[in-house]
């Protein structure tokens, strides 16, 4: 596992942002596995920077994100769909169809996790992108006695329930079930980066990067298992690690 300290996380941002549009450049038909969370608003800022300034485009990409709320419209403002369309896929030339978020208000929950994970093994990805929770979780991949390698429904923590409350207008509007890639999804991806900033991730970092154990009580650690993942952390939280 490598770490790469910048001096803050808009530096961070710009390096996970380069390491994706090398990728592109080297592959333009890449397959992209994408992340939601304030963590990840940067690079997607910089990557539309790019592709403004002409030097990237997406236009035969496909992307796959890790997660989405079950419940939540596409339309509904706080829906990783809408994210992703908001901070990325209307701001490029990516084709809306080549991007798979699944879709967190089907009726049949079942037949979106079976899409979901169709997908999943039908398309490699040449690349994943990561934030952490502040207890370990790497998609909806909670602190459990059990993880599962495959897509699947999850209970959201209650800790990551309060976490992500910031983003609604009441807690009570959060969303307790999410569909999510599994650990074993993830790991499948060729090359890994995870971008991280701020106080509330120093325990989650450190359980990274201080010792070689694999809990699941901490499901960020099992990308130990993984040989290509970059941890990209500003020198703030480096400081405290
Ligand atoms: C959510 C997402 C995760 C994300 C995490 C951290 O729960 N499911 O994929 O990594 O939040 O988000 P943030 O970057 O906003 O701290």
């Amino acid at each position: 596992m490598k770490i790469v300290v910048s001096k803050n996380h808009k530096e961070s941002s710009t390096k996970v942002a380069k390491l994706i549009s090398d990728i592109i450049n080297k592959k333009n038909n890449a397959v992209l596995g994408l992340a939601t969370g304030s963590s990840v608003e940067d690079t997607y800022k910089e990557l539309v920077k790019m592709y403004e300034q002409k030097i990237l485009s997406f236009k035969n990409i496909s992307t796959i994100n890790l997660d989405e709320y079950i419940g939540l419209a596409p339309s509904h403002k706080q829906s990783y769909r809408y994210f992703m369309n908001s901070h990325l896929f209307s701001k490029v030339d990516i084709d809306i169809n080549n991007t798979f978020i699944p879709l967190g208000n089907e009726d049949n929950v079942d037949k979106a996790l079976l899409d979901f994970q169709n997908i999943l093994d039908k398309k490699t990805r040449d690349f994943q992108l990561l934030g952490i929770g502040s207890n370990g979780h790497i998609a909806f991949n909670e602190p459990a006695k059990k993880l599962y390698s495959n897509a699947h429904i999850v209970s959201i923590a209650q800790s990551t329930i309060e976490a992500n409350s910031r983003f609604f207008n009441s807690i009570d509007e959060v969303p307790k079930k999410a569909f999510t890639q599994g650990i074993g999804d993830i790991l499948k991806a060729k090359k890994i980066a995870l971008i991280a900033t701020g106080d509330s991730k120093i325990d989650a970092i450190k359980s990274l990067t201080n010792d070689d154990k694999i809990s699941t009580s901490s499901p960020a650690t099992f990308l130990k298992l993984h040989s290509d993942v970059t941890i990209f952390i500003d020198e703030h939280l480096f400081n405290k690690i």
